[in-house]
């Protein structure tokens, strides 16, 4: 089977053609970070209007270097939720538009359900049993629009539950904020890796405080330990130099900490043995680090996917429509954007005992 798959629910402007046992033939990806860079974050109608300029010049490519024509394909699998509606509305009108004209059935995917499941893409022919989970595994889901644990049953949406998410920002989006308040442009995730990288963060740890919440939670919070960060540049300026690497290394040991503490106790207390990143964030260095140093240590399996099935990308979505085509499933060509995922949540946004 051959699918093609389409995403436009953030900023990324992409397009895929993928088998139903995840072999990647293409994976166009079409970032429009430079648009919205001088706003310090995605802009909803600019990424809609750009997504409506991209999206048939991105779907021709990813089919031609696929060497398919509409008409070889399968299936068309399109993000359908969460995202921003404008944005969703161009994917889900050129996937309708393409699978009506072809003759080929329609499926909308979770954009996370997606992330969940990109650890089973292979590039390139890689060689990839041994790096690909079996169910059941604990999901770290961390990007710039969300961040959750998940336990992961199967690829159907009835076997993927939500263990906790964050109260507030995403841990992204913390970086990105935290980026922006030191001037660093955006996205932040990148360059504060790169910076804490030689940075020391005991140096800097009176700025930042411990992000852990009761100690039994899955729950996270990042807006606290941004607006701690805030304060300390308000108090004493935009630190520079040294001062600056430790200032990130402080900030990403806080945000990493929580994000390996919690994913390690959801598998203890899921009796889950298989760990699994998800999303932007998965890219960052001393996450990856500290994840497996933790998972090492409980005799937990770790699956980190490549970093181009960690950000948003067509494959993932392309590979999660075809596992739906497979087991039968069609959407009709009213199918609608929605901004929510579909998955059950069990975080509710906002204050309260965490
Ligand atoms: O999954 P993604 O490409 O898009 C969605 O948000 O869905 O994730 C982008 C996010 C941004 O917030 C970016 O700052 C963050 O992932 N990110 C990182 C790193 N690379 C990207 N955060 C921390 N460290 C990184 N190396
Ligand atoms: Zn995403």
């Amino acid at each position: 089977m051959r699918v093609l798959g389409i995403e436009t629910s953030c900023d990324e402007t992409a397009a895929a053609v993928v088998t139903e046992g995840g072999d990647v033939l293409s994976d166009v990806v079409r970032s429009q970070v430079a648009l919205h860079a001088p706003y310090g974050g995605v802009v909803p109608e600019v990424a809609a209007r750009d997504h409506a300029r991209a999206v048939v010049p991105v779907v021709r490519e990813a089919l031609s270097r696929a060497g398919v024509a509409a008409a070889d394909l399968d299936g068309v699998a399109v993000t359908s939720r969460p995202g921003l509606a404008g944005a969703l509305l161009v994917g889900l009108q050129a996937a309708k538009g393409l699978a009506w004209a072809a003759g080929k059935p329609l499926v909308g995917v979770d954009h996370l359900v997606g992330h969940l499941l990109a650890v089973f893409l292979r590039r390139g022919g890689a060689p990839a049993q041994e790096e690909r989970p079996s169910f059941p595994y604990v999901a770290l889901l961390a990007s710039g629009g969300h961040t959750a644990i998940y336990r992961v049953d199967g690829p159907s949406l009835g076997a993927i539950r939500e263990l906790g998410a964050t109260r507030d920002d995403a841990a992204g989006e913390a970086f990105d904020k935290v980026a922006k308040l030191l001037g660093l442009g955006y996205p932040g995730g990148p360059v504060v890796d790169r910076l804490a990288a030689t940075g020391d963060p005991a140096a800097a740890s009176e700025a930042v405080p411990a992000v852990m919440a009761r100690k039994e939670s899955l729950e996270f919070s990042f807006s606290g330990i941004k607006s701690a960060v805030a304060r300390h540049v308000a108090r004493r300026g935009r630190p520079e130099g040294q001062a600056l690497h430790d200032l990130c290394a402080a900030f990403q040991g806080a945000v990493v900490d929580a994000l390996v503490q919690k994913t390690v106790r959801a598998a203890r207390v899921e009796g889950v043995e298989r760990v699994v990143l998800a999303g932007g964030v998965a890219a960052n260095r001393g996450l990856r680090a500290r994840m497996a140093a933790a998972c090492e240590r409980r005799g937990l399996a770790l699956f980190v996917p490549p970093f181009a099935s960690c950000t948003d990308n067509g494959a993932m979505i392309a590979y999660a429509g075809a596992l739906r085509l497979a087991a039968g499933e069609r959407d009709a060509l009213d199918l609608a954007p929605e901004t929510r995922t579909a998955l059950p949540r069990v975080t509710r946004k906002g204050g309260g005992a965490r």
